[in-house]
């Protein structure tokens, strides 16, 4: 996580590249899935892997919330954003707070988990943070079932005087491993100069079957939200774990 730049150097541009309003849609899905299996009360979540807390910021007014991530500095993002929150520095598949929530979301970061074991100890970290009957949210980026080898995206983004165009390609290099590489060139404008910069990102791809399985043997009850996702085949599946042993 230390090499990507997105989430360290180049993590101020975390605004731009993907604005808090852009979420308003996509939170409202989990704020229903939370109220439809917690029901009414002011529930007290907990968030792994919570980026800039864009989504986030779009659940705090109605619910309590703490939230953990890996970058430092996209920790600092969400606190800024999300000042109500308590924010700890941690590995979503070894961080243990010695609390218990109502619920615990991870969104896109879970998409960082390379491996069945990765998910795995994921899962578990979400079990010990869960009371019985706790409501766990989770949303890959992706799902090995409409994975498209060597798909293509680009979008643009200004604000505040700072313009970046992100072009991703997603390839699976190896269809026999359970990860896929982005590759990311972010052209930058600002303060009238131009630069790019590359990155890699690799993330894990699994498929629906596999998800229902590994949340089934965490303990949770599972079933599957299916979301209008971005467009392009991302962010389609919201999966909803109720912990019951
Ligand atoms: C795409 S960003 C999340 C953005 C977030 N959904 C939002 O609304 O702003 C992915 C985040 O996952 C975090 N991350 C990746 N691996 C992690 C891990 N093992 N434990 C905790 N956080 C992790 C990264 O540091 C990054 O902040």
């Amino acid at each position: 996580m230390r090499d990507i730049l997105l989430y360290n150097e180049l993590a101020y541009l975390w605004p731009v590249i993907s604005p808090p309003d852009t979420y308003a849609g996509e939170a409202a899905h989990w704020r229903e899935a939370l109220r439809g299996r917690l029901g009414p009360g002011r529930h007290r979540l907990l968030e792994l892997g919570v980026g800039g807390g864009h989504n986030l910021s779009h659940l705090t007014a109605e619910f309590d919330a703490a939230a953990v991530d890996i970058s430092p500095r996209m920790l600092e993002l969400s606190r800024r954003l999300n000042p109500s929150v308590e924010h700890y520095l941690g590995d979503m598949r070894d961080v243990r707070l010695g609390q218990v929530f109502d619920g615990v979301l991870i969104h896109d970061a879970i998409s960082y988990m390379q491996t069945e074991d990765d998910l795995r100890a994921a899962f578990a970290t979400a079990r010990v943070h869960l009371r019985p009957g706790g409501l766990l949210l989770v949303a890959p980026d992706l799902v090995r079932d409409t994975f498209r080898h060597g798909m293509r995206l680009r979008w643009d983004s200004w604000r505040d005087g700072v313009e970046v165009i992100i072009e991703e390609a997603i390839y699976d290099s190896d269809p026999c491993d359970t990860m896929v590489e982005s590759h990311f060139t972010y052209t930058i404008t600002e303060r009238g100069a131009r630069r790019v910069e590359r990155d890699v990102h690799v993330t894990g791809l699994f498929s629906i079957a596999v998800w229902f399985s590994l949340l089934e043997e965490a303990g949770f009850e599972a079933e599957l939200i299916p979301l209008p996702g971005d467009g392009d085949g991302c962010g389609e599946q919201l999966f909803c774990g109720v912990l019951v042993r």
